[in-house]
């Protein structure tokens, strides 16, 4: 196979292969409805089994390593792609998006800096045009494509010690409530916050952010000597879509001059429909938003992205020095007056095309294509608690809100909670080795409780009530 330059194939055999591939991903693709959600889960004796082969010193033919890679790997991965895929946030995504990931590799292109790709940069800058104005931010905003939630959390606390501490201070206090998402603990601590230096707000019957606690507590901070300087606010938790009330937090902040951030990875896409942009409302007022277009805007991983209101806080956070530039990148500064380094934006300076999978899909589609996607996640996790309530077996415990519904098992009435919760993890386990459906559970005010997160576009109210149906029989089975 190898022609005589290393590692090129010839035209037919790139042909081939390409054809090969491609044909594998679109089985996979059209056939995923009729695939088995999830599997049994293999343990590491297994998995080694299947997969440990010594560092080969010559090659296999691809296409067999393909057909491995089709027969033993992926049929045992999750697939966050699958319509009845209901568990942690669904990554439904889309052929346009897949194929635009296709040809950025195929092109390799680098979007560190403008030297490297004015175009590319381009894209990056219209996408980042595009959320900003879709989330209400100001014309003097901006952005930085990254890896997903996590890394854009980390790029806003950044820009938000920079602006408002100018750096690491020991004194610094940060504020989430007990609903953020786990990233933003890890982002803070690998900032170098101690854990005492970030504060966890109550939230209240409804699992919003405690206003009144989040004065109290900035009250006492500042008391105590300490500097409080960001509001981390939820666009939509994980656990149950709630949205944190923004108008009130930004106007504590805009009160007290600390910075804004909203954590929106998950929900701040849905404030592209009506419902969304109703369950959002204040999100335009925010210094920084964590918007992950892998989540509900439908794109293959990775791309997160974080968007600000004032996009001279992010160089401010990420430019370097002059006496701290590479030798090697002088010419990269040189060509710059007008045009952006994305280096000087965020952590990295090596970084994949990321933005041109929304670009392209976005532009294949249209944006009214995305609003009735969206809107599918809304009306289906409305099915779901329709579905649960028409049972009194279910007791709800967060309705419907941003495509996410919460409930637990009630039975006949007999069961203590204790009981209940015990059989959780339990159900949870039947459901996956099932296959059907996933639907799995997380823990709220210190119970367990399911939780469906019906975002996929091609979910549909039947399914939704099949696997529901499931779901009761294997809480009603599994005393
Ligand atoms: C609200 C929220 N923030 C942050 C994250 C982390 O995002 P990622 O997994 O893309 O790093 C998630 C992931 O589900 C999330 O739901």
């Amino acid at each position: 196979m190898p022609d005589s330059t290393p590692l090129q194939l010839s035209h037919a055999d790139m042909k081939a292969l390409g054809e090969y591939a491609l044909s594998a991903a679109m089985r996979h693709v059209e056939t995923l409805r009729d695939q088995p959600v999830s599997r049994r889960l293999l343990s590491r004796e297994e998995t080694e089994a299947l997969l440990r082969v010594p560092m080969p010193e010559h090659g296999t033919d691809p296409r067999q390593l393909i057909d491995q890679l089709v027969r033993d790997v992926f049929p045992h991965v999750l697939h966050a792609d699958h319509p009845r895929f209901y568990a942690f946030v669904p990554s439904p995504t889309n052929w346009v998006s897949i194929l635009a990931d296709l040809l950025v590799s195929a092109h390799n292109v680098f979007t560190g800096h403008w030297l490297a790709g004015p175009t590319a940069s381009q894209v990056e800058l219209v996408v980042v045009d595009w959320l900003k104005s879709l989330c209400g931010l100001p014309e003097s905003g901006g952005g930085i494509m990254v890896s997903g939630g996590s890394m854009a959390n980390l790029t806003g606390v950044a820009a938000a010690r920079e602006a408002k501490l100018g750096g690491p201070d020991e004194r610094g206090t940060l504020y989430c409530s007990d609903q953020t998402h786990s990233s933003m603990a890890k982002g803070v601590r690998l900032l170098g916050f101690r854990r005492e230096q970030r504060r966890t707000v109550p939230t209240d019957d409804r699992l919003r952010l405690s206003v009144p606690a989040l004065e109290a507590m900035i009250r006492d901070d500042r008391a105590a000597g300490r500097r409080p300087f960001c509001v981390v606010a939820n666009g939509g938790t994980t656990n149950t879509g709630a949205v944190d009330p923004l108008h009130e937090i930004a106007d504590v902040c805009e009160r007290e001059g600390l910075w804004m951030h909203i954590d929106g990875a998950y929900g701040a896409a849905a404030v592209i429909v009506d419902r969304g942009r109703e369950a959002l409302r204040g999100m335009e007022r925010a210094d920084s938003i964590t918007l992950d277009p892998h989540k509900w805007l439908f794109q293959p991983y990775e791309i997160g992205c974080l968007l600000v209101r004032d996009a001279r806080t992010l160089r401010a956070a990420f430019r370097l020095n002059d006496d701290d530039h590479a030798d090697y990148l002088t010419d990269v500064v040189r060509h710059i007056s007008d045009e952006v380094n994305l280096y000087e934006m965020g952590p990295q300076l090596t970084r994949s095309f990321k933005a041109v999978k929304l670009w392209l899909s976005l532009r294949a589609f249209g944006l009214s294509e995305f609003r009735r996607a969206v809107d599918v996640g809304f009306d289906m996790a409305d099915e779901a608690e329709r579905c649960l309530r028409e049972d009194s077996r279910w007791e709800i415990v967060t309705p419907s809100q941003m495509g996410v519904v919460t409930f637990r098992w009630r039975g006949d009435g007999s069961l203590s909670d204790a009981e209940r919760d015990a059989r959780t993890p339990h159900v949870v386990d039947a459901m996956r080795e099932d296959g059907y459906a996933l639907i799995m559970s997380t823990q709220l005010k210190g119970r367990p409780a399911f939780r469906i997160c019906a975002i996929n576009p091609a979910t549909n109210a039947q399914e939704i009530r099949e696997a529901i149906r499931r779901l009761a029989g294997f809480a009603e089975r599994l005393g």
